[in-house]
């Protein structure tokens, strides 16, 4: 049975001066990315991470090593290494906390995977409203260069890397792996179409790898205790832990570290104190907002690992698991999930441009006692049209969650349109 308790990157949160460097060294820091750099191959490395089973913690969940086996290799262009902290997806709040607390630990699992990349600068695209988050990493950086953990003789090995933190400006777009490297070369954060991946045809068209902040934070434990001892935690198919962040009408919001696959329930009222005032359980959103919400029945005996999300038909996607009560109104949910996904579209592709802000405002609308009948199965059609018909999966992040609630809370949503129909009559 999967462990409540079990840390491996937030042994530190809380305490003070963690996110320094002498404290890193003083517990045992950097001594991994040392042995790694002076007696493995590269390739090694990647096998080690492959083993561990070590899933992508952005969202998508895609096995870390086997992108990395994926990244090209051309003569004569430098590969690359980007760590995604853009972390806008409402819900989601983890990343910011490895960076305020143990940056170093980021530091030193950037340090391991670029060696096995086969990468001499790698970047950190950090949100930037992540104020303290940026500075002690920033600071990090800094003291590594002292100390020459980072530069041209990294931890004496003959190894070669700098790390540059790049500020993003505060659009959620440029979270998307494509966006961020549009952004990260200076220009509007547009998605690109893909194929070409970024591991072909990356930043200033280099081989380019993209990984989340929880995951590379990963790397430097795995590399110590070995992929094997990784896989004794979680599930088969979701190994590890995970930091999830728990936030909505519970008593005790926050982030908190449990192996992959306890019971959500679980989570719910043992860390997180359960719902506040007492109050009943109304739905779930498991994986930040896009995700599709889940009822009480669907969540009493869930478990969350990818697998498992996946089986109630939503997913795990970025760890944000927000609670809401019975006094929710799903209604009033959904239009504030519409605003902001029709507000972050890029506007790039019309589907999603059109597609996002029509939602918004026929679901507002219907709030304020606008509504049309049949509107609800318009909104329907036209939400799984915007499926699968653009160049990103933005416009995928307001449908799902739109489908969802008209397919779990049905009655709210007609019980606006007959507070109108009645109104009308009167
Ligand atoms: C609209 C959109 C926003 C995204 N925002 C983030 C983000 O803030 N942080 C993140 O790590 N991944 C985000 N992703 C996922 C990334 O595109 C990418 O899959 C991820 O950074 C890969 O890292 P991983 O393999 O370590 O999970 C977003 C995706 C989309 C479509
Ligand atoms: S789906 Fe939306 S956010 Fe993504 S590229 Fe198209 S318009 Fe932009």
């Amino acid at each position: 049975m999967p462990e409540l308790t079990t840390k491996i990157l937030s042994n530190y949160f809380g305490v003070d001066k963690a996110w320094t460097y002498d404290f890193y060294v003083g517990h045992g820091g950097y001594e991994t990315a040392k042995k790694v750099l002076s007696s493995m191959e590269p390739d090694a490395v990647t096998e080690e991470v492959k083993t561990s089973g070590l899933r992508g913690r952005g969202g998508a969940g895609f096995p870390t090593g086997l992108k990395w086996s994926f990244l090209a290799k051309p003569e004569g262009k430098p590969r690359y290494l980007c760590i995604n902290a853009d972390e806008s997806e409402p819900g989601t709040f983890k990343d910011r906390q490895i960076m305020e607390w143990d940056p170093h630990m980021l530091i030193e699992g950037m340090i391991i995977s670029s060696f096995a990349l086969g990468v001499h600068t790698a970047f950190v695209y950090i949100r930037g409203e992540f104020h303290l988050p940026e500075v002690h990493l920033s600071q990090a950086v800094e003291e590594c260069y002292a100390k020459g953990v980072l530069g041209k003789d990294v931890l004496g090995t003959g190894y070669a890397l700098d790390i540059v933190v790049h500020r993003g400006a505060g659009a959620y777009i440029c979270g998307e792996e494509t966006a961020l490297l549009e952004s990260l070369e200076g220009k509007r954060g547009y998605p690109r179409l893909k194929p070409p991946f970024p591991a072909v045809e990356g930043l200033f068209g280099c081989p380019t790898i993209i990984n989340n902040v929880e995951s590379i934070a990963n790397i430097p434990w795995i590399l110590a205790n070995g992929g094997e001892a990784y896989k004794g935690f979680g599930t088969e198919k979701s190994p590890g832990t995970r930091l999830y962040c728990v936030s909505g009408h519970v008593n005790r919001p926050g982030v908190y570290e449990a192996e992959l696959g306890i019971p959500l329930m679980t989570l719910i009222n043992e860390h997180a104190g359960g719902v506040r005032g007492g109050k009943k359980l109304k739905a779930v959103i498991p994986g930040g907002s896009s995700t599709p919400v889940l009822t009480p029945e669907q969540c009493a005996d869930l478990t969350l690992c990818y697998e498992g999300v996946a089986a109630a038909g939503s997913m795990l996607g970025s760890g944000g698991v927000i609670v809401m009560d019975e006094d929710t109104d799903m209604v009033k949910v959904l239009v504030n999930l519409l605003r902001f996904y029709s507000h972050e579209s890029c506007g790039q592709c019309s589907p999603c441009r059109e597609g996002t802000g029509w939602l918004y405002k026929t679901m507002k609308n219907l709030l304020y006692g606008k509504g049309e009948a049949g509107e609800l199965a318009k909104i329907e059609d036209i939400a799984s049209n915007m499926e699968n018909r653009t160049v990103c999966p933005l416009a995928a992040a307001a449908t799902m969650p739109t489908r969802s609630y008209l397919k779990h809370f049905r009655l709210e949503f007609e019980a606006y349109l007959k507070q109108m129909e009645l109104a009308g009559q009167r």
